[in-house]
């Protein structure tokens, strides 16, 4: 059957992922997914921070039946009464005090942009430019790719859409020089993901934070990979201790039915009016009941506290680890259960297929970091099973 697949994919598929991993999945439950040959395996990266209560979560599941049985889209044109709630549930959740629906991560960055320079044009003031960090990821598209620090996702689309200001991270400094008359905002992931779990200083968010409110910029944090209780905080501005004006989230937002958010403070949001953004599918009732599923089964089983338990669990055993092959395992780092794991660079690409050969899933970031992203309902024995397969893979590489 994979080889069919395989077959298919090579000739059907554009080329954008290359080989994959040897593996198709038909089934899911919890932690685990059943490929087509009955291999099991442990899902420790949650479909890239996406599948955060799990597989075929039952509670998740009847919702989206029940949902479908009944209704899957109408349009932006009538009221919908799932994404009406879905809105609630967020902004009572959170710092924010209206939110917008897209389908992606990249598509509610590309809406964060826009708000932010649709609120100095509403109030008559010129500021277009957008300042985002050095190694950053904020999607796909040509405003995400413009505010992507990684030279390899840029070069080939140059020139880039103008007014973008790139800055390194963790340097007050580097934004305050990169700072004009212009600038409308800064965009910034509190914990870099794709980069290799890099999370940004404490005091560097801070100030950040501050210089803006000084400044009159608006602070944009992009929460597509580090939200929904993620980083053991339902978001993770609350563990720097700060609102941004703007953040986005998608990915664990639907459980795996594609949703994004553009959540804003009152004044900001309040630049949108009729016919200056939209959407076809954005907040259609299907991927607002699986919103709506995926809140409910967060709350009711107590998963951001699970993600800040065990994430610091995972991190204490991962250390212990580093402890016993220091030349191998160079760092560990992350905030609740998104982790990072950085292997000596000759060893990484063998750690990272070793660990796939244990049937444990996890993903390289640039090359040397294993990421792990698991479902927030993870459990010690589970954490213990990943523990003893990377010890097994360190012995081996
Ligand atoms: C921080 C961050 N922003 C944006 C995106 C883009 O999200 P999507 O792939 O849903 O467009 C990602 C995806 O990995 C991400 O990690």
């Amino acid at each position: 059957m994979l080889n069919e697949i395989k077959e298919l994919d090579k000739k059907y598929y554009m080329n954008t992922f290359g080989d994959r991993l040897p593996v198709a999945f038909e089934r899911g439950e919890g932690m685990k997914l059943y490929a087509d040959n009955g291999d099991v395996y442990y899902d420790f990266l949650g479909g890239i921070a996406v599948n955060a209560i799990g597989h075929c979560h039952p509670k998740f599941t009847a919702a989206l039946k029940s949902q479908l049985d009944r209704l899957v889209h109408t349009s932006s044109l009538y009221y919908i009464e799932n994404q009406a709630r879905l809105a609630k549930k967020l902004v009572e959740s959170t710092c924010a005090d209206k939110a917008f629906f897209c389908n992606s991560g990249a598509e509610a960055n590309e809406g964060a942009i826009k708000l932010a320079k649709m609120y100095f044009y509403k109030k008559g003031i010129d500021r277009k430019e957008i300042i985002y960090l050095d190694h950053s990821f904020h999607g796909r598209t040509l405003a995400t790719v413009a505010a992507t620090g990684q030279e390899h996702y840029q070069a080939p689309y140059r020139p880039l859409m103008p007014g973008f200001v790139m800055a390194e991270p963790n340097s007050f400094e580097a934004v305050e020089e990169a700072v004009t008359e212009h600038t409308a905002a800064v965009i910034i992931e509190l914990i870099q993901g794709e980069a290799g779990v890099f999370p940004m200083d404490m005091e560097y968010a801070q100030r950040l934070r501050e210089f803006c409110d000084e400044k009159g910029i608006l602070l944009i944090v992009d929460e597509v990979q580090t939200g929904m209780g993620r980083c053991g905080r339902l978001f993770a501005h609350e563990l720097y201790g700060i609102e941004p004006d703007i953040f986005t989230s998608a990915k664990a937002l639907g459980g795996g039915v594609p949703i994004g958010a553009v959540c804003a403070k009152a004044e900001v949001a309040a630049a949108f009016e009729p016919g200056d953004h939209g959407t076809t599918f954005g907040g259609n009732p299907f991927a607002t009941a699986a919103g709506l599923a995926v809140f409910d089964v967060i709350e009711s089983e107590g998963l951001v506290e699970n993600s800040a338990k065990m994430g610091e669990l995972f991190l204490v055993r991962l250390r212990e680890v580093m402890a016993q092959h220091p030349d191998k395992v160079t760092a560990v780092r992350g905030a609740g259960l998104l982790i990072g794991i950085e292997i000596a660079p000759e060893k990484a690409a063998a750690v990272f297929k070793g660990l796939h050969e244990h049937k444990m899933l996890t993903s390289l970031c640039k090359g040397r970091t294993i990421r792990i992203a698991p479902a927030l309902n993870i459990t010690k024995s589970e954490i213990e099973l990943f523990i003893n397969a990377l010890c097994a893979v360190l012995e081996e590489v």
